[in-house]
């Protein structure tokens, strides 16, 4: 799966790593990373002084309590949230110093995004909801359309392609919602409990096809679960616990310092 030229060079890009590579290294590199909250009761501390780093090729399971903050790090690392301080590096890119329209084609290009809900426009069908992603970056309407029928039949619907989000079971949106994250063949796949609203054995589908396209693909993946069985398939699990990030593999490389906490 090769990837156009990137155009992050107009962002603070790390010199000394290709773009386009998906050779061994880091992928993600989180450093010092501290996200605060201003509420009413005063500030709210998620992080702080976080650094990790997931390598390319990895699939790495966030798992931690309601609250812990599993959420808010992966709109971080997915450039859909600013830090209040620290630095993260995806994709080659430092998404802090991006503007919301290069953000937005950052995400176009290099992230997979999965929800708990899968968020399919109820009025499109399943071909069309799988398309959008690539009409949104200009492609045309028959390659786009085509590049969905491909990933369909890849996530096993392709006699489903015209049903409506409506006319689908759970686990068949959700793998929808799969494909609509993969056409514009993104180097890293971001999961927020995309499993969450399934029952055990639907879950257990969808995350086979997740992990079969992870390995089959090339794909980073970074997946929030709250399903110890399927943490366990991954490479590594990472645990926000009382705001710490603990790394449950033997080859620890995260560092934390306690969160979340108020202040004044
Ligand atoms: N915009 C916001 N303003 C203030 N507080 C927020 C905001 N967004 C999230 N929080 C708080 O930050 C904490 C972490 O939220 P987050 O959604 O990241 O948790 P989570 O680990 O994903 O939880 P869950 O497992 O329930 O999805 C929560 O206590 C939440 O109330
Ligand atoms: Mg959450």
């Amino acid at each position: 799966m090769t990837k156009p030229s990137s155009a992050a060079a107009a962002t603070d890009t790390r010199s000394q790593r290709d773009p386009n590579s998906r050779a061994a290294g880091p992928i993600v590199e989180v450093v010092n990373l501290e996200k605060t909250y201003k509420t009413a009761r005063g500030s709210l501390t998620l992080f702080r002084d976080l650094s990790f780093q997931v390598m390319t090729g990895e699939l790495v399971a966030i798992m931690g309590q309601s609250g812990a903050g599993k959420s808010t790090l992966l709109h971080m690392l997915g450039a859909l949230d600013a830090p209040s301080a620290g630095t993260v590096y995806c994709a080659s890119t430092n998404v802090a110093t991006l503007t919301p329209r290069q953000a937005s084609a950052f995400r176009n290009r290099e992230i997979g995004y999965v929800w708990q809900f899968h968020y399919l426009l109820p009025e499109f069908t399943a071909q069309e909801n799988v398309a959008m992603p690539l009409l949104a970056r200009g492609e045309g309407k028959r390659e786009a359309m085509d590049a969905a029928a491909g990933w369909l039949r890849e996530v096993g619907l392709d006699d489903r392609r015209d049903h409506r989000p409506g006319e689908l079971s759970g686990g068949e949106q959700q793998r929808v919602a799969l494909a609509r994250a993969l056409v514009n063949q993104p180097r890293l796949l971001l999961a927020d409990e995309p499993t969450g609203d399934l029952d055990e054995s639907t879950a257990r589908q969808v995350f086979d096809l997740i992990q079969r396209i992870h390995t089959s693909h090339g794909l980073t993946s970074i997946l929030v679960t709250h399903n110890m069985e399927l943490a366990g398939r991954c490479s590594r699990v990472l645990r926000l616990e009382h705001g710490r990030l603990a790394d449950d593999s033997a080859a620890s490389n995260v560092h934390s310092n306690p969160g979340p906490e108020f202040g004044s």
